[in-house]
């Protein structure tokens, strides 16, 4: 048995706050009768449970799909001015499934795509603070204080404050280094105002994995579903019972593999 309003959130309906008003609205029936107590449990196995009299799935299967989005690529189901898009990897058979959350149109690595609503809920609010780990080439080598400063806090570009939770060399190369950084938000272009802001600027960004799920044995352009191994990972991590394992690793092309699509 779970709660009516987390139930409708698993299932991508709305957010759990949104799945109340729902509810409340009396648009929500649980085999045939109305449900507008918020509390109300359901068995997602043996009841009918429907939004203004459509029927969800009893037999509810959610899609858990990592993606390793190539650079060149921009996170979003449709793109109007036609460059590559997540929606050119998507067919029927992955369902609605949606990006969780972005990377930057340059940016390659590690995106998950769900129908989870939930899921997606828990791992991209601020306040749940998941950790967000990615390898970050820069220009120049970050002197040990400078990526003290970016775990005691740095100012951006528009005069608020960002701080990571840590900041490790991980190649030197002659005129430019790879970085760990690890945050726990997702503001806009965080990773390379960060950067910027000590001096460094980000020639370029990949995330190895999101939530612990890796893309490191995987090609850019390469779609695949969770293991059952990493769907109760992902959940744990969701959930706040485990931290993410920390990734790390290098873009196909920068670790010396070619790339076939
Ligand atoms: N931070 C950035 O600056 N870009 C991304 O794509 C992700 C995090």
């Amino acid at each position: 048995m779970e709660r009516l309003h987390k139930y409708l959130a698993r299932a991508g309906v709305a957010s759990r706050r949104k799945a109340e008003q729902l509810m409340l609205a009396g648009r929500v029936q649980v085999n045939g009768q109305t449900v507008c107590q918020l509390g109300s449990v359901v068995d997602a196995g043996r009841d009918e449970i429907c939004i203004d009299g459509h029927k969800l799935s009893l037999a509810l299967q959610q899609r858990y799909f990592i993606f390793y989005k190539p650079p060149g690529v921009v996170t979003t189901l449709a793109d109007p001015q036609g460059r590559p898009c997540i929606g050119d990897w998507l067919s029927k058979e992955h369902g609605r499934i949606y990006p969780v959350g972005r990377l930057d149109y340059d940016t390659e690595g590690a995106l998950l795509l769900t129908d989870d609503g939930d899921l997606v809920n828990r791992l991209l609010r601020p306040r749940f603070k998941i950790p967000r780990s990615y390898v970050a080439k820069v220009r120049g080598k970050p002197s040990p204080a400078a990526l003290r400063r970016l775990c005691e806090g740095v100012v951006l570009s528009d005069g608020k404050p960002a701080v990571a939770l840590s900041a490790k060399p991980y190649r030197i190369l002659k005129a430019n280094s790879w970085v760990v950084l690890t945050v726990t938000e997702g503001r806009y272009h965080l990773v390379k105002r960060m950067f910027e802001a000590i001096g460094h600027p980000v020639l370029s960004l990949f995330r190895p994995a999101q939530a612990g799920i890796s893309v490191l044995k995987m090609y850019p352009g390469q779609m695949r579903a969770l293991t059952e191994e990493e769907c109760v990972l992902l959940k744990a991590v969701a959930s706040g019972t485990c931290q993410p394992p920390l990734v790390v690793g290098l873009p196909v092309r920068a670790a010396g593999f070619s790339v076939g699509k």
